[in-house]
């Protein structure tokens, strides 16, 4: 039986243990998209905390029209790919390995410094308003369709970006296929109205994400990790589900998985959930369709919540997000069975940055258990 807290093989690395820490964009970056020394305590602190392995905030990947926030760290850039270096290394020094997000605003994007102009599969507007913690205000704007020429431009990117974390030694990258950021607006019937080859049906309408997976597959070989998160949610519309059930999920998973992963991160606001109105949760589905390890993130809090997840067999990696900003130290508190502290969302008031979630630490008091 998988244990949380034991040593795991996940391909080519060595893990000290199956809990992981979820991707959380934290706006903290430097304005030109560098990473800076606020990150690196901050990616620290995990690492230290016990955490086996972190996946970094959604990063950006290319100086076109990637950028989803201001004050988002991009990997676009040689200047921006060497800021990553102290923060890699020091992850690595305290034992945890450590695996770039990259990320794609599509629809979703909010700011850019490099770009006006706001692309996606189709002119779709998504609903709702931007999200302030995040430096946004009003309403989305429309974007505009993506040429051909745009699409390959984006391609491009993801594969430089990938290069570029390679190179800074992270020990993989996760594309970001989630949140409805562009990879999933492309999988996605409501965004992608496309009649060409990067739209149709529900399989027609994987040809993007499958592309940028064999092209970053290509680019970085088979000693680096490569994997791809999913979720049915959008940040625009926490409500939206894949269509064609659970036979299209399973077809989804197996055929993405093919094109050359490592893993499978599935995001859900409750994981255990079913997927659909009933039935099997979507990390159980993926589970029963691919043979790649799957990571399941969404509503995980304790240890024991966690362990029974691993006993049921339908996954096996936890990303644990809001859990542990509030308990940096969340595997360490766990394994000495220590009290867990409760997530406050006052610490997003009135921005998500890592300034107002350290002060938030330092009201609260750093982290109780120490190795
Ligand atoms: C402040 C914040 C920022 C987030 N940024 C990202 C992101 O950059 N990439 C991503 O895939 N998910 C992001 N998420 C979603 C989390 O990874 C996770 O799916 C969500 O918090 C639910 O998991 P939880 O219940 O463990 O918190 C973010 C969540 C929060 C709270």
């Amino acid at each position: 039986m998988p244990q949380l807290l034991e040593p795991v093989q996940l391909n080519q690395l060595r893990l000290r243990n199956r809990a992981v820490l979820a991707p959380m964009t934290r706006v903290s970056a430097e304005p030109e998209g560098q990473s800076n020394e606020l990150m690196r305590d901050y990616y620290q602190a995990f690492a230290e905390g016990g955490f086996g392995m972190l996946i970094t905030e959604g990063t950006y990947t290319d100086t076109a029209y990637s950028q989803g926030y201001l004050n988002q760290p991009g990997l676009a850039t040689e200047v921006q790919r060497d800021s990553w270096v102290p923060i890699v290394s020091a992850v690595h020094q305290a034992g945890a390995a450590i695996i770039a997000q990259l990320m794609h605003g599509g629809a979703q994007t909010q700011g850019n410094i490099h770009h006006a102009r706001h692309v996606a599969p189709s002119a779709v507007q998504p609903g709702g308003r931007q999200l302030s913690f995040y430096g946004g205000d009003g309403p989305y704007a429309t974007p505009a369709e993506m040429t051909e020429a745009e699409i390959h431009e984006a391609i491009a990117g993801f594969v430089q970006a990938a290069k570029h974390a390679r190179d800074a030694g992270f020990d993989g990258v996760e594309l970001h296929g989630a949140n409805g950021y562009l990879l999933h607006e492309f999988m996605t019937a409501e965004f992608n109205q496309r009649t060409d080859r990067w739209g149709g049906d529900y399989k027609a309408r994987l040809a993007l994400p499958l592309d940028i997976i064999r092209a970053v597959r290509e680019a970085v070989g088979a000693g680096f990790v490569v994997g791809m998160r999913l979720s049915q949610s959008m940040v625009t519309d926490s409500q939206l589900k894949w269509d064609g059930g659970v036979e299209a999920a399973r077809y989804r998973f197996a055929t993405l998985a093919s094109a050359g992963l490592d893993y499978i991160h599935v995001t859900e606001g409750d994981i255990s959930a079913p997927a659909f109105e009933e039935g099997e949760s979507l990390a159980a589905i993926a589970k029963g369709a691919v043979e790649i390890p799957i990571i399941g993130n969404g509503a995980i809090g304790t240890g024991e919540q966690a362990q029974q997840l691993l006993d049921a067999g339908v996954l096996d990696f936890l990303a644990i997000g809001k859990a542990a900003l509030a308990n940096h130290d969340w595997p360490l508190r766990v394994q000495e069975k220590a009290p867990l502290s409760t997530f406050d969302y006052e610490m997003f008031s009135p921005m998500a940055t890592i300034t107002n979630e350290l002060a938030w630490r330092g009201t609260h008091g750093r982290s109780a258990v120490r190795r």
